[in-house]
């Protein structure tokens, strides 16, 4: 083993530059965000919704890009749910459109800032177009070593699960697998999470209190964050002051004693 492969990820972290108010051997490995208020942001503004949508771009670029620089692991966002079709068409065109537009315009940066991007969801459903522009942004940022970077699209949390039950039953019946010796890991690794730990936190902006059908079996132990902050509103300030309330957790798993992600380094 080789001397930087023993480093962990909170002792890399030291060597990035951080706010002073944060912990740096305390940071998420995994943040989870349900991206929500775009809307009541244009409507206060008397602005249509769209323009609330399009100010969301520009607050998950500056998340994406501080979560990097700050060693996160992994974000996961949720862009679009299997609920969301249910919106006017117009507003789903222009979600669809703006997603385009994003992907094109952003790939270039995303690639020099080693992001590995990702789409979780039923990607069957959206255009050709937007499938070829994220099987190239996939295909292209694959080996990057950067932060994962997860788009939920068309993403179901009980729609992945149904999927999953569904693929190990055919497996099952097709005597590949023995249904007794399905476990925790073994249903894990067939959702469209496999690679990434558990959210660490989870954070949603625009005070509403709901999970929203998003990653139900990722979120079992994740921290819950609830911002009244709109998603366009969300900046270096807000990330700061979910991660500090983040950092103030007792994180227990069920047992009684904190347990650390790092026991060799954290004493809390
Ligand atoms: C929820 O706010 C937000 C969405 C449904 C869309 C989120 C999408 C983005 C921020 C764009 C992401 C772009 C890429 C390329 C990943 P809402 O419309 O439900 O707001 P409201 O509750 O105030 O009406």
């Amino acid at each position: 083993m080789t001397k930087s492969s023993s480093i962990t990820p909170q002792e890399k972290r030291l060597t990035f530059s951080f706010p002073k108010e944060l912990d740096p051997l305390r940071i998420p490995e995994h943040i989870a965000v349900i991206m929500d208020g775009n809307g009541r942001w244009a409507k206060a503004k008397g602005l249509p919704r769209a323009m609330g949508h399009t100010a969301g771009v520009d607050a998950l670029k500056t998340t994406l890009k501080l979560c990097s620089n700050w060693g996160v692991g992994a974000l996961t966002v949720y862009a679009f749910s299997t609920e969301n079709w249910s919106r006017p068409g117009e507003e789903v065109g222009f979600l669809m459109t703006l997603f385009k537009r994003v992907l094109k315009r952003e790939l270039e940066s995303l690639k020099l800032q080693k992001v590995r991007i990702s789409f979780l969801g039923d990607l069957e459903k959206l255009s050709s177009e937007l499938q070829d522009l994220i099987l190239e942004a996939t295909t292209l940022t694959a080996k990057n070593t950067g932060i994962n970077f997860n788009v939920c699209t068309n993403y179901g949390g009980r729609r992945e699960l149904v999927k999953a039950a569904q693929r190990l039953a055919l497996r099952s019946v097709n005597g590949e697998i023995d249904p007794a010796l399905i476990d925790e890991n073994v249903f894990a690794a067939e959702l469209s999470t496999a690679n990434e730990v558990d959210p660490d936190l989870l954070i949603r902006t625009s005070g509403e209190r709901r999970i929203s059908n998003f990653l139900l079996w990722q979120l079992a132990y994740s921290e819950i964050y609830i911002t009244e902050t709109l998603w366009p509103d969300f900046d270096e300030n807000a990330l700061i002051k979910a991660l500090l309330d983040y950092q103030s957790r007792c994180r227990r798993f069920g047992g009684l004693k904190h347990v650390s992600k790092d026991k060799r380094n954290l004493e809390i």
